[in-house]
């Protein structure tokens, strides 16, 4: 379950720092994606890099210098808005202080200020210091602002002392963390239909004509939605193993099957998610021996038909269905997507301009500017596709659905 979730650890300076390395591991084994933030007197205890060593990320500090030209100027709001879960690893009482106050002096108050994501605090401290009233105070506060707290173990502290104030054992902030990601239900009870992928249109028994279409932003509106509990269908060209259980996938090949596969299902579906790159055209005549080359004809003619369009096919029926369509342009990005929007019968439109390199085809990121019937074009910052559809649902759920 903690698949692909993005988790932002930040380690603050207590003795316990070393075992958030054991919380690191255990995160990425299980698959999550850990970002970790340091605070300089955490540093003092472990360094940065045993952290990225585990983490397999650059460690976040307050080195403001970018490392390298792609690098963001503002750390603390890209961490900001990459964050699905934060958690605060030990925590100690001047992190808890500045947590509480709303004093933001270096990276990981910033940062930790700046998020919208759900957080956890795992305290250790002294026993002295952790019933020290202003500290209780400000855990308090952390509470009622909607921060978790998980009460430290007592035992033996590094101090030679025994009372309260031991970080809480690894299974226990695991725990932890899987039950608040759980809590992100948001989409349950929610049938999504995703198509990823480019169509393979068949030409004879052997070819195919097809596109450079990677499926990537298909399938991560697949596993976001998955994530948040929906029942999601992927019907897409492209070999994927699902490792969700509410995930299934249907391997298609060309536009006619994928329409298909679709029209099978729409009745019932809440949401249709178009994020193939269907042929506008597939041959007309299939061969159904393989094609020959032959010594008198240099030329080969292969003559197209039309496909049909199968977002404004299947959206013309729509009842409740909730459509929503890609719409890939090189030029005049938004009023060719407006057009889109209007003549597919689609209630949204996710926009993006396939001749910049960072976005589009086969790449891991892209910007998008969504297109609604109500409101004015609205222009998402370049973004990874998970990110991209993290949000897209959130504001699947804003519109009311
Ligand atoms: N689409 C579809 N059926 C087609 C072509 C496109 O359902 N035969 C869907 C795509 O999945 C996408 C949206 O329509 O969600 C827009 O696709 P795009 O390739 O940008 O536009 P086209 O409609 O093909 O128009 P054009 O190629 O002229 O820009």
């Amino acid at each position: 379950m903690l698949k692909s979730k993005h988790i932002a650890v930040y380690v603050s300076g207590g003795i316990a720092a070393y075992k958030s390395l054991e919380v690191v591991r255990a995160l990425i084994k299980q698959h999550a994606e850990v970002q970790v933030v340091m605070t300089k007197s955490a540093q003092e205890f472990v360094t940065p890099l045993t952290f990225a060593t585990l983490s397999t990320r650059p460690v976040l500090t307050d080195n403001f210098t970018p490392q390298s030209s792609s690098d963001d100027f503002i750390p603390h709001i890209k961490i900001a808005r990459w964050t699905d879960l934060a958690v605060v690893v030990p925590a100690t009482a001047d992190i808890i202080a500045k947590m509480a106050n709303g004093i933001s002096d270096d990276l990981a108050t910033t940062s930790l200020m700046a998020t919208d994501a759900p957080k956890i605090v795992f305290p250790a401290m002294n026993t002295s210091m952790w019933n020290y009233p202003p500290v209780q105070k400000n855990l308090k506060t952390l509470e009622e602002i909607g921060i978790q707290v998980v009460q430290p173990d007592s035992g033996f502290l590094a101090e030679g002392e025994s009372g309260k104030g031991r970080l809480v054992q690894l299974p226990v902030i695991m725990d932890a963390i899987e039950s608040k990601l759980s809590s992100d239900q948001s989409l349950l009870g929610k049938k999504v239909i995703v198509t990823a992928g480019g169509t393979k249109e068949p030409l004879d028994p052997v070819r195919f004509l097809g596109n450079n279409s990677s499926g990537k932003m298909g399938i991560a509106m697949a596993e976001s939605a998955a994530r948040s509990g929906a029942d999601v269908t992927l019907i897409t060209t492209v070999n994927y193993s699902s490792s969700y259980r509410n995930l299934a996938v249907v391997k298609v090949d060309s536009a006619l099957n994928m329409l298909e596969q679709i029209q099978n299902r729409f009745e019932k579906i809440d949401v249709l998610v178009m994020a193939a790159a269907i042929a506008d055209f597939r041959p007309l005549h299939v061969a159904t021996q393989k094609i020959k080359k032959t010594a008198d004809n240099d030329n080969y003619t292969i003559e197209l038909t039309k496909n049909p369009d199968i977002l404004k096919t299947v959206a013309k029926n729509k009842i409740n269905q909730f459509v929503v369509g890609f719409a890939a342009e090189t030029e005049n990005l938004i009023p060719n997507a407006e057009k889109k929007l209007k003549s597919k019968n689609a209630d949204v439109i996710l926009a993006n301009d396939v001749s910049n390199l960072d976005a589009g085809f086969n790449v891991d990121t892209n910007r998008i500017t969504l297109i609604s019937h109500n409101a004015h074009p609205d222009n998402w910052p370049l973004m990874t596709k998970q990110a991209v559809a993290d949000k897209f649902w959130k504001y699947y759920l804003k519109q009311g659905n």
